[in-house]
């Protein structure tokens, strides 16, 4: 069975960190044959800019290929559903997906955002977990209600810009956006702030907008563990006070899953979350940032987001390093000797 990179709950600590200082590493030397004679199927059931083009470029400049798929447009339709009489749209079942890119390729991974109908279905992750369960090589989360790989870059950018991480003030913000957007990036901060010892508060405006409750104990339980906090909070001010590091981000609230007009007055009433001077003014001077894409002057003000203190496109930059270290690792070739040598 191999070692699948869907969720950091599978994961250590002390594995991530290794990751992320490999990572650093591939930074500062960034072409290595890492990956040389190996190849990568990227599959993409939804829109991107910086994942597509940084596993790309990554995989490039370890020396191996990626092979980008996108099931329903330029590649055919996969059904996914066990015992599925397949008289629909779909031309192949994943058992057989899976298993024939596993001949091809070293890794196969997948983005596949929920279809944002029914949340007890798309909890259950099944496209990539799918995935997982038959291919016969690793598989990655490039997002679905999780986003692992942007928790790394996330943590690799906070690492860069403050030092050690342990007892930080960090805010998890929700923001208005226009649409419900998924709750992936909400649930992998929570749990990689807290995986990393940080006192991590969830502002969001009312109890509808807590995450999943998978996703809230194991918030707490990283933070039992690594001697940080998690807890949820409603009050913008107090929320802000005294912060060292605001992360912002927008999703749709899980009890309207799927009756996203209902939720929509109730999100409109919430504009003023945004992320503005006003706010970061109240902070101790903290490091802002979010995942991207992001609406200017809707979740974060011009000024937030050109502040010195944005790491927006620091993080950005990280997915390119956190992926290639993974991508080594998945394959048995560590970084590791080169953080000897550039130092
Ligand atoms: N943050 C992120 O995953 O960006 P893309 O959706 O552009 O890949």
């Amino acid at each position: 069975m191999p070692k699948h990179f869907i969720t950091t709950q599978g994961w250590t600590r002390d594995e991530l960190q290794t990751l992320i200082d490999e990572a650093c590493a591939l930074r500062l030397a960034p072409i290595q044959p890492l990956l040389a004679g190996k190849t990568v199927a990227l599959l993409f059931f939804n829109p991107s800019l910086r994942t597509r083009t940084s596993f790309e470029v990554g995989a490039w400049q370890l020396g191996g290929h990626a092979v980008v798929l996108e099931p329903g447009k330029a590649a055919w339709p996969i059904a996914f559903d066990d015992g599925a009489r397949m008289d629909g749209i779909e031309e192949e079942h994943v058992r057989e997906v899976a298993r024939v890119l596993s001949r091809y390729c070293d890794i196969i991974a997948v983005r596949c955002f929920p279809k944002f109908v029914d949340w007890t279905i798309d909890r259950q992750d099944r496209v990539v977990r799918a995935f997982a369960r038959h291919a016969t090589v690793p598989v990655i989360n490039m997002e679905t209600i999780e986003h692992p790989c942007q928790e790394l870059a996330h943590i690799m950018a906070l690492q860069q810009r403050l030092g050690g991480l342990q007892g930080r003030k960090y805010v998890l913000t929700w923001t208005y956006h226009p649409k419900p957007l998924n709750t992936a990036v909400a649930n992998s901060a929570a749990m990689i702030a807290t995986k990393f010892g940080m006192d991590v508060t969830l502002l969001c405006p009312s109890e509808d907008y807590r995450l999943d409750e998978r996703y809230m104990q194991a918030a707490a339980d990283n933070a039992h563990a690594s001697g940080g906090s998690f807890r949820v909070s409603h009050d913008i001010n107090a929320s802000y006070d005294g912060a060292e590091i605001v992360y912002a981000k927008s999703w749709g609230a899980l009890p309207y899953f799927g009756r996203w007009e209902e939720e929509k007055p109730i999100r409109d009433a919430h504009r003023h979350f945004i992320v503005d001077e006003a706010k970061m003014a109240r902070t101790a001077k903290a490091v802002f940032s979010h995942c991207l894409p992001a609406r200017r002057n809707i979740k974060a003000t011009d000024a937030v987001m050109d502040a010195p203190t944005s790491l927006v496109v620091d993080e950005a930059e990280n997915r390119l390093h956190v992926q290639k270290a993974l991508l080594a690792h998945l394959v048995g070739a560590h970084a590791a000797p080169l953080l000897e040598a550039v130092h």
